[in-house]
């Protein structure tokens, strides 16, 4: 790489990460009842993803909400959950830039997660739509 195109490179990784210090999408989250999985869930979830996604998935201004339309079960199922775990997500719908992978997320954790973002959609009035492009 030359010194011309490092520069570009990093002047854009910082133009990308002013902005995302600065997006706040978050939204207010109700919790009712949970079953005892979700229970798990929530201990795993709000400990290791809401640092970005916020206590319940709320989001911050780190990352995005995940009681949030655009992550109903019929436009990113539930394997769309375990593929961000375990290979990260690249920027696409949001400004906060890319997820990193989360490596202490075992199979049963990622269970747990599922259900308890789930329950929360449903009680937050989130339904499943299926995605058409
Ligand atoms: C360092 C911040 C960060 C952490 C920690 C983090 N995420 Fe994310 N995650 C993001 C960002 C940012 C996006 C949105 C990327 C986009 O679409 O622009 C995202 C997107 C996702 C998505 C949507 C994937 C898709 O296909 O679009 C899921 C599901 C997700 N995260 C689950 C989790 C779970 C579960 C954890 C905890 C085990 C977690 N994340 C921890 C930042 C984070």
């Amino acid at each position: 790489m030359n010194k011309l195109c490092f520069l570009v490179l990093i002047s854009s990784l910082s133009t990308t990460s002013a902005l995302a210090g600065h997006f706040d999408g978050h939204v207010d989250v109700k919790v009712g009842p949970l079953s005892p999985r979700a229970l798990s869930g929530q201990k795993v979830f709000n400990q290791k993803c809401g640092s970005c996604h916020g206590q319940n998935g709320g989001g911050t201004l780190n990352g995005p909400p995940l009681i949030h339309d655009i992550y109903n079960p019929g436009h990113h199922n539930d394997s769309s959950f375990s593929r961000a775990v375990t290979q990260g997500v690249q920027q696409h719908h949001w400004p906060y830039g890319n997820m990193p992978t989360q490596p202490d997320i075992g199979f049963s954790d990622m269970i747990g997660i599922v259900s308890f973002v789930r329950e929360l959609q449903k009680q937050n009035g989130i339904v499943k739509r299926e995605h058409r492009m």
